[in-house]
């Protein structure tokens, strides 16, 4: 091993014990969640819904996707049928309330209510599904929490370019009215957009989501400018036309993982690296100044001048639209699985294709192989890495309310997971640190209430508190082993590392 190796190692591994320093030294237990903290779980309408076609639903670029192209899938696989909730929603409430859940994050499908995309044709049948889910989650005090958008755009409007139109921000807008009017009497809780980063770099530069197109360095620009915007308007329409009379909050939810430096000298490496991976998504919502970050708008200016651009690869925002998006949420809405340890040498400049957006990055990062993972590879778990994002988020942002919109761990079939109970723990605990340092979290929400259609992966990899037999026509949910820990640290409201559940029996226990 050369020496230098050695002596990153050793700086990495001296970072990683004063990361779980960090953890151990407020951990108590049982610890208590401060008062008035939520709880939830999430899923996605194209994860779980089925009834693809079902009542005049048309189209989604998912739908296109796995149709035509059903290898793409690892197991070959479609969200057709998956959970079919579209007609078991009434035993996904039942599975809340087990829980006991304070609310449930759910998506809608935007062909499901405007089968043309746009508002010519409402479809009745849409609405009402929406309506019985939230109703029955009201009638037992669960608090619905609406994701506007988790990836199923229209077909029709992905022909027209998608996200890379700039139209796209007023078919966004049209569809978040139409979601207000109709279900914001009901509905306090909403979520614009969910992760821009897969939606932009996955969708569009990186082929790995759909409309699995591969223009990086160009298209994931485009896509990001036009998505910042069209939040922006629908959060504003909700301002303007909503607020008053329904009281409701709006946000929007960015992916974000924690990126360490490998070494001191690749601090800064590590805070550029931040800003192109979810901060191009934090800076103009929550900074003070707004617009993208500054070292994105400069590195992104002079490599595509290098490269014989007439302009700038990533595209201006006017200033009406800087101020626009400038504080559009009422939260941060904040995903986070996992972290890397990041490093910038000679040796990466040049190793990405060119343009690309790891290009204008040009840094490396890796995970280590220490780490435990879930069955997702790039899921490791990273406690401390939790507890660095949310101390930066506050640094960063001038402390805002931010709501933990996903956090989970995939396993394979089984109701055995420790694992996942593992991570649970861990990820809280570290989150419980963070806000003993002051990050201001208001509400914790696990991915996934059960298994369902993990996108690229199929049915191959598993993040449900609850199993889902896909062999059963019935798609029969069984609780996990997390299922039950995940309902004591509800009901307790505080993580004891030594709970040992009974898991003979799943309840509904009173006021539920
Ligand atoms: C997405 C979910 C996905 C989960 C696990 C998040 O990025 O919002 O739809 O299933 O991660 O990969």
């Amino acid at each position: 091993m050369g020496k230098l190796k050695l002596v990153l190692i050793i700086s990495v591994l001296l970072n990683l014990v004063e990361g779980s320093r960090i953890i151990n030294k407020t951990r108590r237990d049982p610890r208590p969640f401060p008062k008035g903290f939520l709880f939830g779980t999430s899923t996605a309408a194209y994860q779980i819904e089925g009834g693809w076609d079902a009542d005049g639903k048309s189209e989604s670029v998912w739908d296109h996707l796995t149709h035509n192209n059903p290898c793409r899938i690892k197991d070959c696989s479609n969200g057709d049928i998956a959970d079919d909730s579209y007609h078991l929603y009434k035993r996904d409430v039942e599975m809340m309330r087990e829980l006991g859940l304070d609310f449930y994050r759910f998506s809608l499908s935007w062909t499901r209510i405007l089968p043309t995309s746009f508002p010519d044709k409402i479809n009745e049948a849409g609405i009402q599904y929406y309506n019985n889910l939230i109703d029955e989650m009201l009638k037992y005090n669960i608090e619905p929490m609406i994701t506007l958008y988790h990836w199923d755009l229209p077909q029709k409007l992905q022909e027209m370019g998608g996200w890379t139109n700039p139209h796209v921000v007023d078919w966004f807008a049209d569809y978040a009215r139409i979601a207000f009017e109709h279900f914001g009497d009901r509905v306090k809780y909403w979520i614009t957009i969910n992760e821009p980063r897969e939606v932009c770099y996955q969708g569009y530069g990186s082929a790995t989501n759909a409309p699995a197109i591969s223009i990086t360095g160009y298209a994931e620009y485009l896509c990001a400018k036009n998505l910042l915007v069209a939040h922006a308007k629908a959060y504003r329409i909700y301002d303007k036309e909503f607020r008053e009379k329904y009281d409701g909050t709006v946000g929007i939810s960015l992916s974000a993982g924690w990126i360490e430096p490998e070494a001191e000298k690749d601090t800064q490496a590590a805070f550029d690296a931040i800003q192109f991976e979810w901060g191009q998504y934090a800076h103009p919502i929550f900074s003070e100044t707004g617009d993208f970050p500054p070292i994105m708008k400069e590195r992104i200016a002079a490599k595509s001048a290098e490269q014989g651009f007439y302009r700038s690869r990533l595209p201006e925002f006017t200033s009406d639209e800087i101020e626009m998006i400038r504080g559009s949420s009422d939260f941060f809405g904040l995903n986070h699985y996992s972290s890397s340890i990041l490093y910038k040498n000679e040796s990466t400049a040049g190793i990405f294709e060119q343009p690309s957006f790891y290009d204008d990055i040009g840094a490396a990062s890796y995970q280590l192989d220490e780490w435990p993972v879930a069955a997702s590879s790039w899921l490791k778990q990273v406690p401390w890495g939790f507890y660095k994002l949310l101390v930066f988020i506050k640094e960063q942002y001038n402390n805002p309310t931010v709501m933990i919109t996903e956090n989970g761990f995939s396993t394979s079939t089984g109701l055995q997971d420790d694992a996942r109970i593992n991570y649970y723990r861990e990820y809280l605990d570290a989150m419980l640190d963070a806000i003993d340092e002051g990050c201001n979290v208001s509400g914790y929400t696990a991915w996934s209430l059960m298994d369902n259609f993990e996108w690229m992966a199929g049915y191959t990899e598993l993040f449900g508190l609850y199993e889902v037999d896909y062999n059963s026509p019935e798609r029969t949910r069984m609780p996990r082993k997390s299922a039950f820990v995940y309902k004591e640290i509800i009901r307790s409201r505080q993580l004891d590392y030594h709970y040992e559940p009974n898991t003979n029996e799943m309840t509904i226990d009173e006021g539920k």
